[in-house]
């Protein structure tokens, strides 16, 4: 029995055994099996739709210095800027009428937002917008900022782990940033009852197949309900400036994997997906995604948000993206829908 066979008949496998799998990357028959079963699992669990989360970049100001990240603290070249409440529920008031049911409120880890203040814009969202899921993805806080979240109404939180190497993701972070605090902080959320969002970017300098096997092995551990995976895309005013972008093929190759791993998992064909590959959302449905998150942002700031060169839906476009995303989901098969979108377990 191939590795393959392996893989489809249990839906899960040893590190080594990832390893193995991935090797496959660029074979088009294994890569055309995964996607056939990845969007079969799909189309069973969720049929044809897909889901929106929209998306508000609520600041940019950020206390890490991650090396990849456009708007990291050393960062000197952009304009920062913070959403007040007011602001956010305007962004909500735009997207409610577009049809989003899910807000995404994400932000670089802002000090400014304290536990309070974030609480507080929680619960008016809340209010506001009763039948509306909030998702947070501010980054690693303690478990009591967790807990008040949460008690203040967050149903969902967004922590990508970026990787599950400890080398990989020193080499990747500054010293002060560790893997176990990421770990840990997944833990807790899951523990409070977050439907929680894990990740990892694919290609970034320094990542081999072998780091990406214990990424699957960490999600199949983690088992959470939303898994967030695009490329490495270089900024640059940061320290992998020239440093190469990561690849779209190994990317939907690792969609595929994830669909058949976790057949419930919310899987979003990425912002930086569409942005390597004018049809790389669509390609990413049809590697087993089924989530979109386009920008809600004020259209002014959204050139500030920049966490990567050239993201789309930046420009003037950008207050389209609702309708650009519909026709676009539509034209590829599927159908855009108007609902929370919770995880079916
Ligand atoms: N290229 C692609 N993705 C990036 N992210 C941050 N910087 C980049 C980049 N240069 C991703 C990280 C982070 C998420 C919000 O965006 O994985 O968790
Ligand atoms: Fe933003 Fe197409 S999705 S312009």
């Amino acid at each position: 029995m191939t590795i393959i066979d392996k893989f489809m008949r249990q839906h899960s496998l040893t590190e080594d055994e990832y390893l193995e799998l991935l090797q496959h990357w660029q074979d088009g028959d294994v890569v055309k099996r995964l996607s056939e079963e990845a969007v079969k699992l799909r189309k069973q669990h969720y049929g044809d739709k897909v889901f929106t989360r929209g998306l508000i970049e609520f600041t940019n100001y950020c206390r890490n210095n991650c090396y990849y990240c456009g708007i990291r603290r050393d960062n000197r070249n952009i304009g920062r800027y913070r959403l007040d409440c007011g602001e956010i529920l305007e962004c909500c008031r735009d997207g409610y009428a577009l049809g989003y049911r899910t807000f995404v409120l994400q932000g670089g880890e802002d000090p400014y937002y304290t536990d309070s203040r974030m609480a507080e814009i929680i619960r008016e969202i809340k209010k506001n917008f009763p039948d509306c899921a909030v998702t947070l993805s501010i980054g690693e806080k303690s478990y009591e900022s967790y807990k008040l979240f949460r008690e203040a109404g967050a149903d969902r939180y967004l922590l990508r782990h970026e990787t599950a190497d400890d080398s990989l993701y020193s080499s990747l972070h500054p010293d002060e940033m560790k893997l176990e605090t990421r770990r840990q902080c997944l833990y807790d959320l899951k523990k409070l009852g977050y439907q929680v969002g894990a990740g990892f970017m694919v290609g970034p300098p320094g990542q081999k197949l072998e780091h990406l096997a214990k990424d699957l092995v960490f999600l199949q551990e983690l088992h959470p309900q939303m898994v967030g995976i695009g490329p490495f895309i270089p900024h640059h005013d940061t320290v992998y400036a020239d440093k190469e972008a990561g690849s779209v093929e190994l990317t939907l190759f690792l969609l595929s994997v994830v669909r058949i791993m976790l057949p419930k998992v919310m899987l979003p064909a990425t912002t930086a997906l569409g942005t390597m590959d004018p049809v790389g959302r669509e390609k990413g449905l049809n590697a087993g995604a089924n989530v979109v998150m386009p920008n809600l942002s004020p259209v002014k700031n959204r050139k500030m948000y920049e966490l990567y060169d050239n993201k789309i839906c930046t420009g003037e476009e950008a207050a389209e993206c609702r309708g650009c995303l519909g026709m676009r989901v539509e034209a590829a098969g599927y159908r855009l829908v108007e609902e929370r979108g919770d995880a079916l377990e």
